[in-house]
């Protein structure tokens, strides 16, 4: 086949229509604080910080000067048996964030290679402690835990896992906790608590002793922002103290700030043994993954083997990257010295009210939210997920960037974003969302 030197054919985009994308792509070439330029030089407000990422904004100076320094002083080194010093560093930072007693950080450069992780390390975990049959694992419909073997099984999204999800067996999923009664609710859910308990009757089911751990987002981001109900989460805690299973919080999204807490944990006030997070961790600069784990899973796995002895077969080749940590370590730097968590917590409130004034557009059927990230569910369309890729194309090309999955719209401003960028990406969103 012959192709123009500039041809978009070779690059097969990621959960993208990549047909019609390649008949009219959107490109962005540019991205300065909570904007986007395109490739035809139209600025475009990012209601989405990018990919639930770039919490400061984007071209963060003291970022690329941070990357750029580590490149040019240690540019790669193994992670096995050899390190370098700023992922020392970046997960003594990490640890600080966490809540008390998730101490240990194992790095990773995703989000879906932090649940592959994180399903290992609790595998690791229960052997070490004489419970190697404790293979099962519990996750939630709905729930997006990434794209890798292990996550794809635990993920709730039909699309996502009906050509992939059966490969690991042995997952049972709680239901979601949209509730058609909770409508329009701001923040936590009045009902609902007890749909935790569908943990108590698999423990009934399949017995405690076959089951490691119940990995949830606590707000469901990637489905459309389910925020968990008051008592839901408190109530997987206690079930997972009595029987001893593991309880893992995919703070993929919520992570660094999103929910006004460093973690959402700390938000909701529950706090789980293990941690996933990514995105936001390098504010998008950088590919990287973490897993916090608590202390008693560091010490049960890592005093179990001889000592020199490997104690977790597990790493990655770019593990702890210097060009990740160097943006990591500047990125939290930025965050603590912006007070961007405190920022988003108190621009929470103007954001709820302006997303909530959207209500009454015919075409939205529910919205829901807390701290910076809001979902809207819009009605479909003649086939479900149509009419939310339309919004897509429609915004962007109004000036907004804003992440569809299906048909529900997810909004999480940067939180550098000022109130007149918040009214900006509401009025877009009133404009197009009007039309349907
Ligand atoms: C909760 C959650 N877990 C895992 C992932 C996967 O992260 P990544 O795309 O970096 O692999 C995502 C991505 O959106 C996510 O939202």
């Amino acid at each position: 086949m012959q192709y123009e030197a500039n041809t978009l054919e070779h690059h097969w985009l990621p959960f993208t229509s990549n047909r019609d994308f390649k008949q009219e792509p959107r490109l962005l070439v540019k991205g300065e604080g909570v904007y986007y330029w395109n490739h035809k030089g139209e600025k475009l407000i990012d209601g989405s910080s990018g990919l639930f990422c770039c919490a400061a904004g984007h071209a963060r100076k003291e970022i690329a000067e941070a990357v750029g320094k580590q490149l040019l002083e240690l540019d790669y080194g193994p992670p096995f048996q050899l390190a370098h010093p700023s992922s020392f560093e970046l997960a003594r930072k990490v640890a600080a964030l966490t809540p008390d007693g998730l101490d240990y950080v194992f790095f990773c450069n995703s989000g879906s290679e932090a649940i592959d992780t994180a399903i290992k390390i609790a595998l690791a975990y229960h052997r070490a402690k004489g419970e190697g049959q404790r293979t099962r694992f519990v996750s939630r419909e709905r729930a997006y835990h990434g794209v890798n073997i292990g996550g794809v099984s635990l993920s709730g999204m039909m699309r996502n896992r009906e050509t992939f999800g059966a490969v690991m067996p042995g997952v049972a999923h709680l239901r979601h906790t949209w509730l058609a009664e909770n409508r329009f609710q701001r923040g936590q859910p009045e009902k609902g608590a007890e749909l935790a308990d569908d943990l108590q009757r698999f423990v009934d089911l399949y017995g405690a002793s076959t089951i490691a751990a119940c990995f949830v987002e606590p707000i469901a981001g990637s489905t459309g922002v389910l925020v968990p109900p008051k008592g839901y989460l408190e109530r997987l805690r206690k079930i997972c103290d009595a029987h001893g299973i593991l309880l893992v919080f995919d703070e993929v999204i919520c992570g660094f700030g999103r929910t006004g807490k460093a973690f959402a944990a700390q938000s909701f006030g529950v706090t789980p043994d293990i941690i996933t997070m990514a995105k936001a961790l390098t504010n998008g600069a950088q590919p990287m993954g973490a897993v916090a784990v608590s202390d008693k899973i560091y010490s049960a796995v890592v005093d179990h083997a001889p000592a020199h002895a490997v104690e977790l077969f597990h790493g990655y080749t770019y593990s702890a990257h210097p060009a990740a940590c160097a943006a990591g370590i500047a990125a939290l730097t930025i965050y603590e010295k912006e007070g961007l968590f405190e920022r988003a917590a108190a621009l929470s409130p103007y954001f709820l009210d302006a997303v909530w004034s959207l209500k009454g557009i015919p075409a939205i059927t529910d919205i829901r939210g807390y701290g910076l990230l809001a979902g809207i569910d819009l009605a479909p369309a003649e086939r479900p997920g149509a009419r939310g890729y339309d919004a897509t194309k429609r915004l962007f090309a109004a000036g907004l960037h804003v992440k569809f999955t299906g048909d529900a719209g997810i909004i999480a401003p940067p939180f550098v974003a000022e109130k007149s960028h918040i009214d900006q990406i509401i009025d877009i969103l009133r404009k197009i969302l009007s039309q349907y």
